[in-house]
């Protein structure tokens, strides 16, 4: 290539880039945002995510699955301790009892693969049993063990689906496994210090069924430069909620004010009947008596 057509060429890709970039943010913000400097595909396939809930019958092919999962290990884990793993459920009945076991959502149904992702202490716990270290190397009231494994898994699980996004494919967390331990302990035979933390279902999106980018809060109120200042939220807050009332509207699902919405949310999550199995199988993680 010659000097003027190379750059042609990469003047072409800043361009693109940019256009990129602009679409990607004024989606997932609904207004304009500064121009980007710079831009690239990984924040392209970062910035489209939108949960998948709507999956074709296509298997999701073995080599995907190892790769998505060399992603996920490939994920920080404080102290390198890696306390946690992945259980992948693609055998139709069981994933339909699992679904049955979870508030019956039809997407876990739907999709061809479904991954439990948990935090395990179990293999410290087998490690010292070897050693003869003895059970009781983990103080159950240092809340720091739980703290540490569920940082781990959840960092994990998001390279994967990252991992799944930048190879076309969809997903959905489904966290309502957190409330049914003991089901999943019995269908998955997961031994003790091994909680479930939340489920993944995976697949090819059904292009007929699509789902939009959802907005989220504007960049001003989770980014805090120096010092935290909340100053301007409530204008903040007001203006998500107008931009979630507009997405709802186009995706044609019921409209609420997401404030109020969220906040029965997280009475709800005080107050969810499951708490006490879930509360207890948490404790589990710290190796309580
Ligand atoms: C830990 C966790 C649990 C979730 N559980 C569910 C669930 O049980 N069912 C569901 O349909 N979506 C679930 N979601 C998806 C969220 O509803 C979704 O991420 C959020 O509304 C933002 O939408 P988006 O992912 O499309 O951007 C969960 C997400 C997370 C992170």
């Amino acid at each position: 290539m010659s000097g003027q057509a190379a750059k042609n060429q990469s003047a072409i890709s800043v361009t693109n880039a940019k256009a990129q970039a602009h679409v990607a943010l004024t989606e997932r913000y609904r207004g304009p945002s500064t121009e980007p400097v710079g831009w690239n595909e990984t924040l392209s396939v970062l910035l489209a995510h939108r949960s998948v809930r709507a999956f074709l019958p296509r298997k999701v092919e073995p080599w995907i699955l190892e790769a998505a999962i060399a992603a996920a290990q490939s994920a920080s884990s404080s102290l390198n301790l890696q306390l946690w793993s992945v259980i992948a459920v693609q055998d139709p009945e069981r994933k339909a009892r699992l679904c049955l076991g979870v508030a019956d959502q039809r997407w876990i149904r739907e999709a061809p693969l479904y991954l439990i992702w948990a935090a395990d202490l179990s293999r410290h716990a087998r490690i010292a049993e070897r050693a003869s270290v003895g059970d009781d190397l983990l103080d159950p009231d240092n809340l720091d063990p739980l703290a540490t494994s569920l940082v781990d898994v959840s960092l994990a699980a998001q390279n994967a689906a990252v991992a799944f996004e930048s190879l076309g494919l969809g997903f959905c967390y489904i966290g309502a496994v957190r409330l049914y331990q003991q089901e999943l302990r019995d269908e998955l035979a997961l031994p003790s210090h091994v909680v479930p933390i939340f489920g993944m279902c995976v697949g090819y999106p059904d292009p007929d069924r699509p789902t939009g980018v959802k907005p989220r809060l504007p960049q001003a109120a989770v980014l805090h430069r120096e010092r935290y200042d909340a100053t301007a939220e409530a204008g903040y807050i007001d203006r998500y909620d107008a931009h979630m009332y507009a997405f709802q509207g186009e995706q044609k699902i019921q409209q609420v004010i997401w404030s109020e919405y969220s906040l029965r949310r997280l009475f709800n999550l005080h107050a969810s009947e499951g708490r006490e199995a879930y509360n207890a199988a948490l404790r589990d993680l710290n190796l309580a008596r």
